[in-house]
């Protein structure tokens, strides 16, 4: 269950507090003017190219912030005011903010390191009275409520603002009251991004699993990968995490050019693969031991990209804790930047992901489902392969490359430009042309032949038997999609076809009212899925209907594969045989 965030803000820009804000006795400065700041009232505008900072800046910003923050569990009833007072003892801090899931918890970041130090040696291990606390010392806490009486007395306690996924039915309210279907895409992208806090949540899960791991490599970092970072998650997935021990083995240390060099004497053994699984192996054993609020350690250390699994219970993630796994990290690199080069990326992008899971069409549970970076990659391919293009190709992103942005992992090539050195497309047509192009292309893509190449930005023959073929960026061998079988892949053009109909009817295409859903809203509507068998009433398949729509309307002559531009400008879907 995603965590629902409630943020307080307390600076000045925050009028909202500053107005009720008692102001510390003596001091020249107001509470208010000291305390810290969390930017989510200031939306940014999503339709607005930004200019973004590369990717490693950000990650290297977000872990120094990580790594100066601590988690803790809170008193119910807690006063605001008590509470802050009490930890500015120990340091000054930067900012903080509470959140629920199954208790109270804040998130408070102290300007300096060496305050969670202070902090942490006036703590205690708690003494039980039935069990035994292992003594690791986290800097997860326990706020502590030493007299209970006073802080009831203190109530209304925190004032929040909750940040929790959006109602289906809410979502849907909202889409309806939009005036394009522009708007409808926009709006699923600010309604589903991960917040602010909900990113810095992530990264402190990074950051106090680090500290597990730093008993036996100091050096390491934990970072996270996919959807967390990549600008494409959605408020509630997974927490994908890197362990890096990259940086551990010395192999960059400058030579001293004497007569001797050292090196550590290690354990051996018989492949890169083993060494990673006895690395997470340890360190999930650890996780489960010693780790405080990580709960549900599976280790599954067979899988192709071994990995262990765990629930982090104070923030509500699922976490996937993987290591050697740095191709992964360039990919969700590589996505962040698509995802800064145009705005219509991002919100196609979380429109066709809230469309598939409405559908059905993904899940969260691992099988022969298409997962969320296939989808993915199935939008990018199409806007590289608008007139014009809206996003350059992976050998494009390359040729702009300068020497600095060279990367070669394993002997694949991984060199794409990092930063904004990418000109803005002259394609101007709207979303709600590319998602009706989205369904279009999808519905009548030859996937028994066809594979999906966003290096390449054009389709090629598959090179093996697999339904759906999206070759993976950068293990050029590799496909993206295997675990894809032949049903979702026709439950997934079925209701790409399905959608392509449903949003021509001139009837959805327009706002009719404030509340019948319409345009992308009565495509996630109930009725309109198909998953899980839930709706017992089979529906003719979507391409069957098209079928007999357009030959009972006797339409233009069409053309099998290929849509029909020809009446008044408006398009049908011509039925296929894939
Ligand atoms: P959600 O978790 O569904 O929101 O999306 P995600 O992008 O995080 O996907 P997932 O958790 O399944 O995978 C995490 C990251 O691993 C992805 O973003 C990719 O960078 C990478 N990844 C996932 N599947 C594959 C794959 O089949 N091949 C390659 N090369 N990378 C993958
Ligand atoms: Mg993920």
């Amino acid at each position: 269950m995603a965590a629902s965030i409630w943020w307080r803000r307390l600076e000045a820009a925050g009028r909202l507090w500053f107005g009720r804000c008692p102001r510390r006795s003596g001091g020249t400065s107001s509470w208010a003017e000291t305390a810290p700041v969390l930017d989510g009232r200031e939306e940014p505008d999503l339709t607005e190219k930004t200019i973004a900072k590369t990717f490693s800046a950000l990650q290297a910003e977000r872990h120094e912030q990580a790594e100066r923050t601590i988690l803790i569990s809170c008193p119910s009833n807690i006063s605001e005011k008590k509470f802050y007072k009490y930890l500015s003892s120990y340091g000054t801090i930067s900012k903080y903010f509470f959140y629920e899931t199954f208790g109270v918890y804040a998130v408070v970041e102290f300007s300096d390191k060496e305050s969670i130090g202070t902090l942490k040696r006036i703590s205690s291990i708690p003494s039980l009275q039935h069990e035994c606390a292992v003594p690791f010392k986290s800097r997860f806490f326990n706020l502590r409520n030493n007299h209970p009486r006073e802080l009831s007395a203190a109530r209304p306690s925190v004032p929040y603002h909750k940040h929790a996924v959006i109602p289906l039915n809410e979502l849907l309210r909202k889409l309806s009251g939009a005036e394009s279907i522009d708007e409808q895409l926009y709006t699923v992208c600010k309604e589903y991004q991960i917040t602010e806090e909900n990113t810095r949540l992530r990264f402190l899960v990074c950051s106090l699993v680090k500290d597990i791991a730093a008993a036996y490599f100091p050096e390491c970092s934990i970072k996270p990968f996919g959807s967390s970072v990549n600008n494409f998650g959605k408020i509630g997935c997974d927490l994908d995490m890197f362990l890096d021990l990259d940086s551990i083995s010395g192999r960059n240390n400058t030579k001293t050019g004497g007569a001797f060099s050292m090196e550590y004497q290690t354990k051996r053994v018989s492949s890169e693969r083993v060494a990673t699984q006895s690395t997470l192996s340890v360190i999930g054993e650890c996780i489960d031991q010693f780790a405080p609020g990580c709960t549900g350690i599976q280790k599954i250390l067979n899988a192709r990209c071994p990995l262990v699994r765990f629930s982090h219970q104070p923030s509500g993630l699922q976490c996937d804790l993987t290591a050697n796994n740095r191709i992964a990290m360039r990919s969700t690199e590589l996505l962040y930047i698509y995802s800064n080069i145009d705005p219509r990326v991002r919100a196609l992008v979380f429109g066709v992901r809230c469309w598939a899971r409405a559908q059905g069409i993904t899940s969260n549970i691992p099988g022969s489902w298409i997962t969320n970076f296939s989808l993915t990659m199935m939008v990018l391919f199409l806007l590289q392969k608008r007139n014009p293009p809206i996003i350059p190709t992976l050998d494009q992103l390359r040729d702009l490359a300068e020497v600095e942005d060279k990367y070669v992992i394993e002997s694949h090539d991984c060199t794409f430009v990092s930063n904004n050195k990418i000109k803005p497309s002259q394609n101007t047509e709207t979303l709600e042309e590319l998602l009706q192009e989205f369904f279009e292309f999808y519905g009548n893509f030859a996937f028994n032949q066809m594979s999906i190449n966003i290096r390449k930005g054009k389709e090629q023959h598959k090179p093996e038997a697999s339904p759906l073929y999206i070759q993976n960026p950068f293990e050029q061998a590799l496909n993206v999609s295997k675990n894809v079988n032949q049903t979702q892949l026709e439950r997934f053009v079925t209701a790409a076809r399905e959608s392509a109909w449903i949003l021509q009817q001139e009837g959805l295409k327009q706002r009719m009212s404030d509340t019948k859903p319409w345009g992308l809203a009565a495509l996630l509507l109930p009725t309109m899925q198909s998953s899980g068998g839930k709706s017992k009433k089979k529906r003719q398949p979507a391409s069957e209907r098209i079928k007999t729509l357009l030959d009972s309307l006797k339409t233009n002559k069409s053309t099998p594969g290929y849509l029909n531009r020809t009446n008044g400008g408006r398009r049908h879907i011509c039925t296929i045989a894939w």
